[in-house]
């Protein structure tokens, strides 16, 4: 397995809308398998294929307890029906490093996806999981989640991360 580079916040990429896998081939099994390496090694709970630079609508996710391990590997993943009690929790993103703000989003969600043995498959998420594979769908469409807040913040966000980005790039 081998760990990816995250990209960070602005970034071009990371704003596209990622196109459809169509077959699950050994490259997209790797592929996961990578992310999720490279998303328990930055301490994340999600991590969709744009972060790392790949257009192509797959998620990883592992939302349990510490100590406890269940990783989720979701190709295609579509919501098809949210709840209308809703919740707002403090979201963070490995593209937008440090930063916290409370998003309020459906409670829970059920969502359609491909497995990596290509069974199809529909689930209920609920509570972080549900937060979670909520803001990765978001990834897939070329939304963050600092697109949920008001303009002032979310360009005074943008602001720092460009710091960061620049103070990345001379440590290289
Ligand atoms: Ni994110």
């Amino acid at each position: 397995m081998a760990q990816l580079s995250i990209i960070i916040h602005p970034d071009p990429r990371l704003k596209k809308v990622s196109n459809p896998i169509v077959e699950i081939t050994d490259r997209i099994r790797q592929l996961s398998f990578d992310m999720l390496e490279t998303m328990y090694q930055a301490s994340g709970v999600g991590l969709a294929a744009p972060q790392v630079g790949i257009t192509e609508r797959l998620v990883v996710m592992d939302c349990s307890n510490e100590g406890e391990k269940k990783d989720v590997i979701l190709i295609n993943p579509k919501i098809v029906w949210s709840s209308e009690d809703e919740a707002s929790f403090e979201e963070g993103c490995l593209s937008i490093p440090d930063i916290r703000e409370n998003i309020t989003r459906p409670k829970s969600v059920i969502v359609k996806f491909t497995g990596l043995d290509n069974e199809h498959r529909e689930e209920v998420f609920e509570d972080l999981w549900a937060i979670c594979i909520q803001h990765e769908i978001d990834h897939l469409d070329g939304k963050l989640f600092i697109d949920y807040l008001g303009p002032m913040k979310r360009s005074l966000i943008t602001r720092k991360m460009k710091k960061l980005k620049k103070e990345l790039s001379r440590k290289l």
